[in-house]
């Protein structure tokens, strides 16, 4: 059995402590009390180490937006795996705001990179990927996302691959209120997230894996993406943003 997982993804939110701090003493303990669910909160970088001070006894986890691969040297601005393995347990790759915007390098070698720096530091990356709207329309979902999971799985022992997490994103339905169907979400997740790694790692490997879907995930829908056997979770944007985020916990858990 794979446990649900589900991402708070802050984004450029809630970046001054009285802010995030705030949120954090409300939604902890109601949080808390829901079970069978592995919840991770990604706020901005500049609010990390006070939140793993606060989150500190808590069964709630906390991971990075992203970060570089390298461990130090001359590159202004970016977080190493060592800095972000000192305060978080996670960290998510390869965001399609991300990759969009080619923000740090954010190829699909690059994000090979990450992925290998991740694991290497005793990170668990949430690695996404997802078409855009023309793939989608032009029926070559399979083959992008088959193609970004297995540059992400480049080079990874059996034992690597099997303690990545997915995040299937399609990038039309991430902040735009169009969500996937959960069906086509189900599918997609099934036979090319988890297809290819099992081409890649074999069966078990490919079983034990989680995979999230992400793109308006809402407290309204979560239910039916949660109901589906190949989705293990969500990768939450705006509606992680606020105390609406408990009763979108509670509604994914019931719904197992
Ligand atoms: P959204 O974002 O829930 O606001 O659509 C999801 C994401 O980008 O991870």
């Amino acid at each position: 059995m794979r446990r649900p997982i589900i991402v708070a993804n802050w984004k450029m939110h809630l970046g001054r402590a009285e802010e995030a701090v705030g949120l954090v003493r409300r939604i902890r303990h109601p949080l808390g009390r829901v079970p069978g669910v592995e919840l991770v909160l990604c706020p901005p970088f500049t609010v990390l180490a006070v939140l793993a001070e606060m989150l500190r006894r808590s069964a709630i986890a906390l991971g990075a937006q992203t970060m570089h691969w390298e461990d130090r040297g001359p590159h202004t601005g970016e977080v190493s795996p060592s800095m972000v393995a000192a305060l978080c347990r996670y960290v998510i790759l390869g965001h399609s705001e991300r990759r969009a915007t080619g923000g740090s390098d954010e190829s699909d070698a690059a994000v090979n990179r990450k992925v290998q720096a991740a694991l290497a530091h005793g990170l668990t990356p949430i690695i996404c990927v997802g078409e855009n709207a023309a793939r989608n329309e032009a029926g070559e979902t399979e083959g992008f996302v088959g193609a970004q999971v297995r540059a992400a799985l480049a080079g990874l022992t059996v034992d690597q691959a099997g303690r990545c997490v997915f995040a299937y994103e399609p990038i039309w339905a991430i902040g735009t209120g169009r969500s996937a169907s959960p069906a086509a979400a189900n599918r997609t997740i099934g036979l090319t997230v988890r297809g290819t790694i099992a081409d890649l790692f074999g069966e078990t490997v490919a079983g034990a894996v989680r995979v999230q879907y992400g793109g308006s995930v809402t407290a309204d829908n979560i239910a039916d993406f949660m109901a589906m056997p190949e989705i293990d979770g969500a990768l939450v944007g705006g509606a992680s943003i606020g105390t609406g985020f408990v009763e979108l916990v509670r509604r994914a858990v019931a719904a197992r």
